[in-house]
């Protein structure tokens, strides 16, 4: 039988290319191994600790189901769907949460990120965080085992929150006997953190992010903004920059060492990023037309959606069942 990977997308920002290339990327090429059954959601719950007006919540749900299809999902070959279509996710989530060690939830980095930030400000340790922040990756292991996952594709960053649906998983299975598969992360290796606009690393929260699927005009004039060093074209450069780090991602072997080359004996900026724009545009030029296709006609993916909702609550409700007869919630089932 078929292993089973999944994972999800939070609608809480509009996606960028750090998140194309740490997440949406590597996945899409994960799906098409004939070997691995393919599940990737919206993680539209997740949203609501961060998101907090609905029209942005729907704006950005539709944001993250159009990259997804414009980046070759195959709705077909994968089951795509929105997690709160699913809600035998919220009923999972509350059985985990009886196996879960609340010591457990106190060391997740974002909860932890958060009691600092306040105690920094002379706050109570907890005046910035909510019930959703707080039992965040018990959710998140509830999307992970409610579909039999054993691997998990995610960035680095993902890596606690997979370690944790694993303690969680292991920790139902001893108490209740075996239930749930025990899943692994999947991180790629190969993506490397991604520098942003100002050579941090990319990320919302630093506000540095190059959009996905921002026009032409846009792409390029964001690349030329990137912050670089005041070196003449002359001198030679370090290829521990945003611009090199961006163009190895998208370059070719050959066109990376001849950039290399280039960058050893000096080459200007603007050059350099001329042809940074160059191999990100060829790449997602055919994507961007697809996602400018999909937000023009969105009924055809929320079509799209139901079918894989109606895929994803089956096995849901299969998986839930297990659960609940594992612990004797319904034991005339099992009588
Ligand atoms: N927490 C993930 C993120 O921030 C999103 C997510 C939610 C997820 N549920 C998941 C990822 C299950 C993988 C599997 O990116």
């Amino acid at each position: 039988m078929n292993k089973i990977a999944i994972t999800g997308i939070k609608p809480t920002g509009i996606p960028h290319l750090g998140n194309y290339l740490g997440a949406i990327k590597p996945a899409i090429e994960l799906s098409h191994n004939p070997e691995i059954d393919c599940l990737y959601f919206i993680a539209d719950y997740h949203a609501l600790n961060y998101i907090k007006s609905k029209e942005e919540l729907i704006e950005l749900t539709k944001e993250v189901a159009c990259t997804w299809l414009a980046c070759g999902l195959d709705p077909k070959k994968v089951v795509f769907y929105k997690q709160s279509q699913v809600p035998e996710v919220t009923e999972l989530n509350w059985l985990l949460a009886n196996v879960t060690s609340k010591g457990l939830m106190n060391r997740a980095h974002a909860y932890k990120a958060l009691v600092e930030k306040s105690t920094a400000e002379g706050g109570d340790p907890d005046a910035l965080v909510n019930m959703g922040l707080y039992n965040y990756p018990i959710l998140m292991a509830a999307d992970i085992l409610l579909f039999n996952s054993k691997y998990v594709p995610v960035g680095a960053d993902q890596k606690q929150h997979v370690e944790m649906a694993r303690d969680i998983a292991k920790a139902f299975n001893k108490r209740y006997g075996y239930t749930f598969v025990v899943p692994e992360e999947l991180i790629n290796k190969k993506v490397a953190t991604i520098y942003g606009l100002d050579g941090r690393k990319m990320s919302k929260s630093y506000n540095n992010t190059i959009p996905l699927f921002c026009d032409e005009a846009k792409l390029k004039k964001l690349i030329s903004g990137i912050k670089t060093d005041s070196s003449l074209p002359t001198d030679p450069k370090s290829t521990d920059c945003a611009i090199f780090n961006l163009y190895k991602q998208f370059a070719t072997a050959t066109e990376v060492q001849n950039m290399a080359d280039r960058f050893a004996v000096g080459v200007s900026w603007a050059d350099a990023k001329a042809e940074l724009f160059s191999v990100i545009n060829r790449e997602i030029a055919p994507m961007r037309e697809k996602y400018n296709y999909y937000k023009n006609n969105y009924d055809i993916v929320e079509k799209l959606l139901a079918d894989g909702n109606n895929r994803a609550q089956k096995i849901a409700r299969e998986t839930l069942k297990r659960a609940r007869q594992s612990i004797g919630l319904d034991s005339n089932a099992i009588i």
